[in-house]
């Protein structure tokens, strides 16, 4: 902050400030950064180990990083042991102690504290409501079920009212249907609560649909921070662009700008594009990747006419799947997949039909500089 003269944010809730951690030789974070603000739902989200776990503990005092801070709401927390920190964790196996009821498991922490037992009791009922539990407090933790057992575990880590919740991979021990309900369970209680939540998975699309903001981690680096649409729309490299769902890489150069149109010209192996100017730090000569997803491109009969930013194939294969026609087409000598929304109101084309694949001019651009491999 020390170039602005107002500080108009408010402080964020967490701010890692260069952590760096090794386990012998393996370097696993590399100068970690990152503010994250009060009341949001960040996940941390990579390929398995790539470090989120270390992270998560390193941000709740489990694990003590090589060097680099953490500061939770102004204070400078880096030497403090996990339970002076006002942030609490839900390990991924739950952490809970079968043999207790689920009142005790949630009052623990509680007790702990030496709350009166009235006190207790009165907060208990009110988390179980919380995670719609009303009525099982009186059961032992080997008598309900997997989502049960993730709710208890929830409503323990929130009995205190901690600063920041941290969940390490919540729903990796639930089957598929499961861990669907209890994604919208957490955000619905998250959301109701206003409280600053740490969500780690190594899965792309839990993290895109229950993410205010993504932290994407790869090579111990943080390659991008930003809300699922950036990462989608907006992807930083080509890690990140092939992070969710298909993209078609298009090599390119640019040859001209046009600042006051907003528009660049681009050749690739295809042929010529004329696409709008998102970024300024782009000049002619630059070599590109420009990023095509399949559902931006849209395919019509070719009838060898030239046609701006259209280039012509040949349909190498399809798939029908009521609500989406897929298609791989040859251009030139390199396969490029669309997908056709609605297919009921689009053109059909069968294999070897020749087409026309019209690419639109809002496609986002990547300096091939920025290129990781
Ligand atoms: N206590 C530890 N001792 C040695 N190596 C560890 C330890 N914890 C984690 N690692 C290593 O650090 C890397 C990152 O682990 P982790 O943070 O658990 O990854 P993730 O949670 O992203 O799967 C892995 O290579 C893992 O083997
Ligand atoms: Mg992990």
């Amino acid at each position: 902050m020390e170039h602005s003269v107002i500080k108009t944010q408010e402080t964020p809730m967490v701010e890692l400030k260069n952590i760096y951690k090794s386990f012998g030789d393996v370097r696993v974070l590399k100068g970690i950064s990152a503010e994250i603000d009060k009341g949001e739902l960040i996940t941390f989200v990579g390929p398995s180990g790539c470090g989120k776990t270390t992270l998560l503990r390193i941000v709740g005092g489990f694990t003590k990083s090589d060097s680099g801070r953490v500061v939770l709401d102004g204070e400078d927390i880096s030497g403090l042991p996990p339970n002076m920190r006002d942030t609490k964790m839900v390990f991924q196996s739950y952490a809970l102690f079968p043999h207790m009821t689920v009142a005790k498991n949630i009052g623990f922490g509680l007790k702990l504290e030496k709350w009166p037992k009235k006190k207790i009791d009165t907060r208990v009922e009110e988390l179980l409501s919380l995670v719609h539990m009303e009525g099982l407090g009186d059961r032992t933790i080997d008598r309900i079920s997997g989502g049960q057992q993730q709710r208890v575990a929830l409503a323990r880590a929130l009995a205190l009212e901690p600063k920041v919740l941290l969940l390490d991979e919540p729903l990796s021990n639930l089957d598929a249907n499961l861990r669907v309900v209890m994604r919208e369970e957490i955000k619905r209680i998250q959301r109701r609560l206003q409280v600053t939540t740490i969500f780690v998975t190594h899965d792309q699309y839990e993290a895109m649909s229950i993410s205010d903001r993504l932290l994407v981690l790869h090579d111990g680096v943080i390659q991008q921070i930003g809300s699922p649409i950036e990462i989608y729309e907006q992807p930083a490299n080509e890690f990140i662009a092939g992070f969710v769902g298909y993209v078609n890489f298009l090599e390119g150069t640019i040859d001209a700008i046009d600042k006051e149109a907003r528009t660049l010209a681009v050749s690739t192996e295809y042929g010529k594009l004329e696409i709008t100017l998102e970024q300024d730090d782009i000049k002619a000569g630059d070599e590109v990747l420009l990023i095509l997803r399949p559902e931006t491109l849209s395919l019509s009969p070719s009838h060898g006419a030239e046609r701006q930013n259209t280039f012509h194939g040949t349909v190498e294969s399809h798939m029908y799947a009521g609500n989406l026609a897929k298609y791989t087409v040859k251009i030139e000598d390199r396969m490029v997949i669309v997908d056709q929304y609605n297919p009921r109101d689009s053109d059909h084309f069968k294999e070897r039909d020749n087409v026309a694949v019209t690419v639109p001019r809002n496609i986002h651009v990547l300096k091939r500089g920025a290129r990781k491999e």
